[in-house]
């Protein structure tokens, strides 16, 4: 198979690109594949909303601006978040016409909400539902559009590279060119080849990456880990942000996030004993930034020997919490939880990697003909830690810039014919699927015990070994059976690890998220850890 354009992922970034490369080139082919279904995205369950400067009278790009760089600590690109600032609101405007719909006051204006680490209002969302909303707007845009090809359960396995015609590819190597993809089609299990003339990777997160996280199951680094075995750039994976506030539910994966609108409105953080305990770590309370309040809790429920500890709604006006947050009301109360009359047991869970595959401003990597943007990039928006909601704006800007870079790009490139067909190694069956998901359960535990929220020399030492382990198992596995989707994303998973670990040992320092009780002080030499 053959296409112009190669879009890997459905999630917002995924479709912007799609929809306007379709549209700027109606006689060129648009190929969109998914590993699932089409809104199994990230995106789907994102809840809070979308950033941007919409009130121009109360708030400005420059506040924005500022309060994106603090909460980046020192590690943004200022050029990057000065682009995503100041485009966002037009991309915003684009879903409109789409037909996304943003919540409205009762005179009609966009309401806007607040949440950790911004200055002023400037939330846009769809009650607590607002991924949901944006992919159900750009999916029903896709529709429209003739010539996109939507092609659901369809695994990339590897991106084709001068590798593969049998060339030696080294980290050194300065002309690393993408030709396509091999994919693991599901409905035939076969590998088959893709060619494109420009691939665009928009593969998501990684945070199935640790045991507790928000991440829905496709959230497993396949693209961050395919440009690492290509040669190409990652960079600042050591910044795994954990959301402060998921919900307490032992042996539910992923947790129900609560969002951080719900504090934005007024909600309170509370320890076993009832003190509200934000004041004691941060002049900005429960709006800190969420590197601040997710420390605060985790020395919270060890100083208190609990898992979780409590979100305390009780004092909010009723008819407004069910009006903003009903999914969220209604979800504690399935597991007797009333909102409005009891705390809801909350606990920090692994939601975003600010890091990812190193772009440029137009969402370039260092591999030709491959672009990358939305969360499995790393465009230098979000330095040590990322601003609340800024994520879907990122996606969006990202989207846009990587469509009218290939714009520029297309007319010159020609397929690469050669390309072998894919040489499997493995043979036989995986009769053994637990060994599979025994393994994935290992490394979420070593994540979760040596490289969460707070680090130490010795915990990242003890993890590096024990990937190191799980490596050797995983790849002899992998060369002796057939592929398959949860043997792909498991050596994925153990690639990530490996990245966040070796990034997290290479920062003598504690920045933003990445926080080492050996190195508590902060760096003069600010600068980001490439792998
Ligand atoms: P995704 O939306 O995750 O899409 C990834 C796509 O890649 C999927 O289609 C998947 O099938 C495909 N894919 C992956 N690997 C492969 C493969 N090997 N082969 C084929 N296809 C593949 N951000 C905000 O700004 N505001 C919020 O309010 C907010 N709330 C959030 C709440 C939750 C619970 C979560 C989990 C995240 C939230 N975020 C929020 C973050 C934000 O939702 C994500 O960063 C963003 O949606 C990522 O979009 P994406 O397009 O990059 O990837
Ligand atoms: C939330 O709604 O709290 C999540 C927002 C985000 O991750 O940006």
């Amino acid at each position: 198979m053959r296409t112009d354009f190669l879009v890997i992922g459905s999630g917002i970034a995924g479709l912007t690109y799609a929809l306007k490369t379709a549209r700027a080139f109606p006689e060129r082919k648009v190929t969109v594949i998914t590993k699932t279904q089409a809104d199994e995205t990230n995106t789907k369950y994102a809840q809070g909303g979308i950033a941007g400067v919409w009130d121009e009278e109360k708030d400005s790009y420059h506040k924005h601006i500022e309060d994106t760089l603090v909460a980046g600590d020192g590690l943004c690109n200022e050029k990057i978040v000065e682009i995503v600032v100041t485009e966002g609101p037009e991309r915003i405007r684009e879903i409109i016409t789409y037909g996304a719909e943003f919540d409205r006051d009762e005179k009609g204006e966009y309401s806007l909400g607040k949440e950790g680490g911004h200055s002023e209002n400037r939330i846009l969302h769809h009650k607590d539902v607002t991924g949901q909303e944006m992919e159900r707007a750009l999916l029903s845009e896709m529709a429209k559009v003739t010539n996109i090809e939507l092609i659901n359960h369809c695994f990339v396995v590897d991106i084709i590279t001068q590798h593969h015609l049998g060339y030696l590819v080294t980290k050194s190597t300065t002309d690393i060119t993408c030709y396509g993809v091999y994919v693991l089609n599901l409905h035939t299990n076969q590998i088959e080849k893709i060619l494109s003339k420009i691939t665009l990777l928009a593969t998501g997160g990684c945070g199935q990456a640790y045991r507790t996280t928000t991440n829905p199951r496709i959230a497993t680094g396949d693209g961050i880990a395919m440009v690492y075995r290509a040669k190409g750039r990652i960079e600042n994976m050591e910044f795994i942000q954990f959301h402060p506030t998921a919900l307490y539910e032992p042996g539910v994966s992923p947790s129900f996030l609560i969002t951080e609108a719900v504090r934005g409105d007024g909600a309170v953080l509370r320890n076993k004993s009832g003190e509200a305990f934000m004041e004691k770590y941060d002049a900005r309370k429960d709006l800190a930034p969420r590197d601040i309040v997710a420390r605060a809790i985790d020395n919270e429920m060890k100083k208190g020997g609990t898992e979780y500890v409590y979100l305390d709604c009780r004092h909010m006006d009723k008819k407004k919490f069910i009006h903003h947050f009903p999914n969220i009301y209604e979800k504690c109360l399935r597991i007797g939880i009333d909102a409005m009359q009891q705390m809801i047991p909350v606990a920090p869970a692994a939601h975003y990697s600010c890091g990812g595959i190193k772009t440029d401003e137009w969402g370039r990597t260092s591999i030709q003909r491959l672009y990358a943007c939305g969360e499995c990039a790393s465009t230098g928006l979000h330095g040590a830690n990322r601003l609340a909601s800024n994520s879907l704006l990122e996606a969006m800007v990202f989207g846009h810039r990587c469509f009218i870079d290939s714009e520029k790009q297309i007319d010159s490139i020609q397929y690469e014919e050669k390309i072998p067909d894919w040489k499997a190694t493995g043979t036989t069956d995986p009769s053994e699927m637990i060994l599979i998901t025994q393994s994935q359960k290992e490394l979420q535990q070593i994540m979760s015990d040596y490289v969460g929220i707070v680090r130490t020399d010795t915990r990242l030492e003890r993890a590096m070994k024990r990937l190191d382990l799980l490596f050797t198992e995983t790849e002899a596995l992998y060369r002796s059976t057939k592929v398959s989707p949860q043997l792909c994303e498991l050596r994925n998973l153990i690639t990530v690890g490996y990245l966040i670990v070796k990034g997290a040992e290479f920062r003598k320092e504690s920045r933003g998220l990445h926080y080492n009780t050996d190195h508590i002080q902060k760096s003069d030499l600010l600068q980001n850890i490439i792998l």
